[in-house]
């Protein structure tokens, strides 16, 4: 059932970035087809229209957050200071159908592409990401179906055959999605509580929302949107009200709504008694990616406090 992966024979030096080449894993596809296909993709050819339902699928009740704040109240750990710095290894699983752009397969440049983004994205933040590895999966069942709307038991088989690490490694699968969302996260406080949030831990992305791709409103800042809720924040717009405890971060304002991709980055306020228009620059609102470029000081600060208390809790992890 798994594909017979076989360690990369490929010194593809990556020779730009900082750190370590990844170790790059291949699966059973014949590479020299996956080389000269993947030079003749038409990526941007033809766009895609944007799909409303393009967004996020991190979901949570007002009722299951504020239950998870109070736990995290209990729980909550200092982080250390604020230059103190997270790092993570991330593993990257490419799911393919074969080896054409529409069979889900992305060059290892463009995923390197994508976590140099991410890194930039979260470069205020103190929290950086290393590639470890990039693995190619050949596996249609999982890159059609594995889903938790329809394909719940796909999606653990497929992430328990292929993640690598615990609470403090970051997996991300790209997989078909045809009726959106985007993609969507597992919370952090979420590992541990069962076998299978354990197993779920992660991030899952639609294969064509990567820079360069056909989208016009979404070219890559989904992974810092769904890397987002895998250190502890939610949306902008969490509880979709103008009261309430929102997102549970002071210094993002009020949002009755997310903002819709069509809106370009034009000033919005949909809480008008509310202090702020809305945080369309924010990257947990779902503004076009043109215009998702911050985290506010409330939210790095949310964050270094979730990774110490969920991810990077030494006494916990070893
Ligand atoms: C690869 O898979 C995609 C998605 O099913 C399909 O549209 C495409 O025709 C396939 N390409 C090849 C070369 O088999
Ligand atoms: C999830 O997979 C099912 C098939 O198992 C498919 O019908 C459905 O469209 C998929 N959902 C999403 C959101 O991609």
């Amino acid at each position: 059932m798994l594909p017979t992966n076989f360690v990369g024979l490929l010194s593809l030096c990556l020779a730009t970035t900082a750190w370590a080449s990844p170790a790059f894993h291949f699966s059973s596809l014949n590479r020299n087809e996956a080389h000269s296909n993947s030079g003749s993709t038409h990526r941007g050819s033809d766009d895609l229209p944007d799909d409303p339902s393009d967004d996020c699928g991190t979901d949570i009740s007002v009722d299951d957050a504020h239950k998870e704040e109070k736990r995290f109240r209990t729980m909550r750990r200092p982080h250390r200071a604020d230059e103190e710095h997270f790092t993570f290894q991330l593993h990257y699983h490419n799911v393919v159908a074969n080896t054409s752009f529409e069979g889900g397969w992305l060059d290892d440049e463009v995923i390197q592409t994508m976590v140099d983004n991410l890194n930039a994205d979260f470069s205020s933040t103190g929290v950086n990401f290393e590639l470890a590895e990039i693995n190619h999966w050949s596996e249609e069942n999982w890159f059609f179906n594995a889903n938790k709307t329809e394909g719940l038991d796909l999606e653990v088989e497929m992430k328990e055959s292929t993640r690598v690490g615990g609470r403090d490694t970051l997996n991300v699968w790209t997989i078909q999605l045809p009726n959106g969302p985007a993609g969507y996260a597992a919370f952090p406080w979420n590992f541990d509580k069962t076998d299978q949030d354990s197993i779920r831990d992660g991030v899952i992305l639609k294969y064509s929302i990567i820079p360069g791709g056909r989208s016009k409103t979404r070219f890559g800042r989904t992974l810092t949107h769904e890397v987002g809720h895998w250190v502890g924040l939610y949306h902008t717009f969490q509880g979709k009200s103008c009261s309430g405890e929102g997102d549970f971060v002071d210094d993002t304002p009020m949002q009755l709504a997310p903002t819709s991709t069509k809106n370009g980055c034009t000033a919005i306020d949909t809480c008008g008694n509310d202090p702020g228009d809305d945080p369309i620059f924010n990257f947990m609102d779902y503004s076009s990616d043109e215009c998702r470029s911050e985290f506010t000081p409330g939210q790095i600060e949310k964050i270094r406090q979730e990774l110490a208390t969920y991810r990077y809790n030494e006494e916990e992890q070893r």
